[in-house]
């Protein structure tokens, strides 16, 4: 690889699947012989990779495109490229072309792979690119990946999704259901753990449904038995589940796979009925509090997390209750927790019952309230216990310390040197904090 001295800075906003493709883009400069910075001011090349499954998420965008002007001004042959799922909204990328005719290439989320192309034609035209496709131009595989952690790895097994929730707007973005050939994720995987990795996790909108459409006998169940057959791994996750296509195939696999890990994270979004079919989930309250009960007896210490949205149209106090209620019953160990937002192009941004915003916080910091408590209470009770503990780094703002998790996904600090990192080892539970634990090692 040869080293061309030009520096560029990828900013990522979003789930694992912008941090996968940020990964990908890395992976390509880096062979080409670009290298990174995390300095915007030393970038020759900077690089936003854009989410917009909440309005929040947007808004940052514009602020930060807006600041990038100055930088352009000092360096006129800075290129400036924003991507992501929030490109492919209908209009968008004309309308930020508009509003930042500093941007120089805008791109979408089935055409990562060609950035190295459009960042020629950028240069040798010096005109702004805009390149955005409805549709993906079918799985690529081979491309380089430059991962942030050296211990544990995302591996994505499936693009996009077929659900249409009635409040989201990743379908929209992210395009249909596809699913990756099962050789390809295990050759993958058997790679990752030649270079010395410890960890994947398999990604996807919906794993459960995992091999739909593909020629090969295999579902996500199988799926999961494959790659625990492999060999120097350590530990597997996967996210995100539907509870719609969770089957009991899986649940069994988990349980008796000694490398998966015993985590689920099953977004139950609604503990009402009538909200949940408004949201298009097509499950009841009933069916997922089975499947809770399922996971719960047939996994031992399985810690189970979720997403849940508030102020969804119409939702009523009766309604919000119910999924108060829920979160009680399941004490989940964790829970992302978010405040509607209206996206446009959705059925639910059409509908006219929308909840006041005082509603909304006032029921959000209820919920918070109660879910930060059940995961309190549930850390207080690892305290004094020895867990299995995947070393992943040094600990932020700690370096005499280091930080990894316990199998079923607890963050835990402890003191230790570098050397301990990509390492499994036994600590005991001294201290629980609200979120994380901290522990001594022992031998
Ligand atoms: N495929 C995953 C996650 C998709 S997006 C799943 O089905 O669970 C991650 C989370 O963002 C969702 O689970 C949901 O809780 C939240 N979300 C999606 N659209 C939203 C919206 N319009 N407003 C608020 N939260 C939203
Ligand atoms: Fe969005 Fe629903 Fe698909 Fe998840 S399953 S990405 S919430 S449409
Ligand atoms: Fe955001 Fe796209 Fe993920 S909209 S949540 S980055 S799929």
């Amino acid at each position: 690889m040869k080293e061309n001295n030009l520096r560029y800075i990828i900013e990522t906003w979003g789930c694992q699947m912008n941090e996968e493709d940020s990964e990908k883009i890395s992976g390509m400069l880096k062979s080409l012989g670009y290298s990174p910075t995390d300095q915007r001011e030393e970038a020759d090349i900077i690089i936003f990779n854009t989410c917009c499954v909440r309005e929040n998420a947007e808004q940052k965008v514009y602020g930060n495109l807006g600041m990038l002007k100055k930088l352009k001004e000092k360096n006129p042959n800075l290129i400036i490229s924003i991507c992501g799922c929030m490109m492919q909204q209908e209009g968008m990328a004309e309308e930020i072309i508009k509003r930042f005719p500093h941007v120089d290439i805008i791109f979408g989320t089935h055409n990562a792979h060609k950035f190295p192309e459009y960042l020629n034609r950028a240069r040798q035209e010096g005109k702004s690119i805009v390149e955005i496709k409805q549709k993906d131009e079918g799985i690529i595989e081979g491309i380089p990946i430059d991962r942030k952690s050296d211990v544990k790895a995302f591996v994505t097994i499936m693009y996009g999704c077929n659900n249409f929730c009635t409040y989201c707007i990743v379908p929209y973005v992210r395009g249909r259901e596809r699913s990756r050939k099962p050789e390809d994720i295990i050759n993958e995987i058997k790679g990752l753990v030649n270079e010395g990795y410890k960890e994947v996790t398999l990604l996807g909108q919906n794993v459960n449904s995992y091999g739909k459409g593909l020629e090969e006998d295999i579902n996500f169940a199988k799926l999961l038995r494959l790659v625990n057959e492999i060999e120097g791994l350590e530990r597997v996750r996967f996210m995100t589940s539907h509870p719609k296509d969770l089957t009991s195939d899986v649940i069994d696999a988990i349980a008796e796979c000694d490398k998966l890990c015993e985590q689920i994270h099953l977004p139950v979004q609604a503990g009402s009925n009538t909200l949940l079919r408004r949201m298009n989930r097509n499950y009841t309250r009933e069916k997922y509090l089975e499947l809770m009960k399922e996971i719960k007896a047939k996994i031992p210490d399985v810690s189970i997390t979720t997403d849940i949205i508030i102020g969804f149209p119409g939702e009523t106090e009766e309604e919000f209750e119910d999924t108060l209620a829920l979160v009680k019953e399941v004490e989940y160990d964790s829970a992302f927790t978010f405040l509607y937002s209206i996206r446009q192009g959705t059925p639910a941004a059409k509908l006219e019952n929308q909840v006041d915003e005082e509603t909304k916080h006032r029921r959000f910091n209820i919920l918070i309230d109660e879910v930060n408590k059940i995961i309190a209470e549930k850390n207080k009770k690892y305290e004094g216990r020895i867990l299995e503990v995947l070393v992943e780094g040094l600990s932020k703002n700690d370096d005499t310390k280091v930080s990894g998790r316990t199998r079923n996904g607890r963050l835990v600090n402890f003191e230790g040197s570098k050397d301990l990192i990509g390492k499994l080892v036994n600590v005991e539970i001294t201290k629980a904090q609200s979120f994380s634990l901290i522990g001594k090692i022992v031998e």
